[in-house]
């Protein structure tokens, strides 16, 4: 069993999705506590509903990244924690921070990696004019959207598309692959190996 942090920054729906996965029997992951940056975070109703603990930091009591990082590695020591999911979680975590949980942080980005990295990926997407996105799960490294890709799900863009009607298709598919990927992890299905993802036994595959 694996102690699980999900660290969020917004509405967690995501969160919503893991703690759904984890009231399930056969799930190898215990979500110990849920991290949010913002205190108005909806996504901290849905953690302390589900009785989940949680802690929130404002950057703005750091000096700086390193300082806030430093804490963050203390409250996780302090809670035993395994593994990381960053659930729309939309603050850079530091190369120090990263490279210490380095196969142990998973983060779920709104675009077919290598793809639309970065900020407001649904909408790049759109600019671009491609007819199919989707999501991705990967093991964060110290760059942008750049770590091993563990998986994704692919959905079409239709011409009338809008930002939100494209937003909303991509998230209904966050929801499936990414507590999927975070319980392959926990069951060592899937694991960090020379900057890839290798697979030791088949994934569960859910698009
Ligand atoms: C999700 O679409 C997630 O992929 C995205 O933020 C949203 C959070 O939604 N994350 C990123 O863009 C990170 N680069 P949620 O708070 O409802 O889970």
């Amino acid at each position: 069993m694996s102690n699980l942090a999900v660290f969020i920054s917004g509405n967690g729906s995501n969160l919503q999705a893991i703690i759904n996965r984890w009231k399930k029997e056969d799930t190898a992951f215990d979500i110990k506590l849920v991290f949010c940056n913002k205190d108005d975070a909806y996504g901290i109703r849905r953690a302390t509903k589900a009785g989940i603990p949680v802690k929130i930091l404002l950057h703005s009591d750091f000096v700086d990244r390193q300082a806030y990082d430093q804490k963050i590695q203390e409250i996780m020591l302090a809670h035993q924690i395994d593994l990381i999911a960053l659930a729309g979680f939309m603050r850079l975590l530091s190369s120090w921070f990263v490279e210490k949980w380095a196969g142990k942080i998973l983060n779920i980005h709104p675009s077919l990696l290598p793809a639309f990295p970065g900020l407001n990926a649904q909408k790049q997407a759109l600019e671009h004019g491609v007819r199919f996105s989707g999501c991705s799960v990967f093991f964060v490294d110290s760059g942008v959207d750049t770590g091993a890709i563990i998986s994704q799900a692919v959905v079409p863009i239709f011409l009338n598309d809008s930002l939100e009607t494209l937003s909303k298709r991509i998230l209904k598919k966050e929801h499936l692959i990414f507590p999927t990927a975070i319980n392959d992890v926990a069951l060592g299905k899937v694991s960090l190996c020379n900057s890839k993802a290798v697979f030791k036994i088949k994934a569960t595959q859910t698009n």
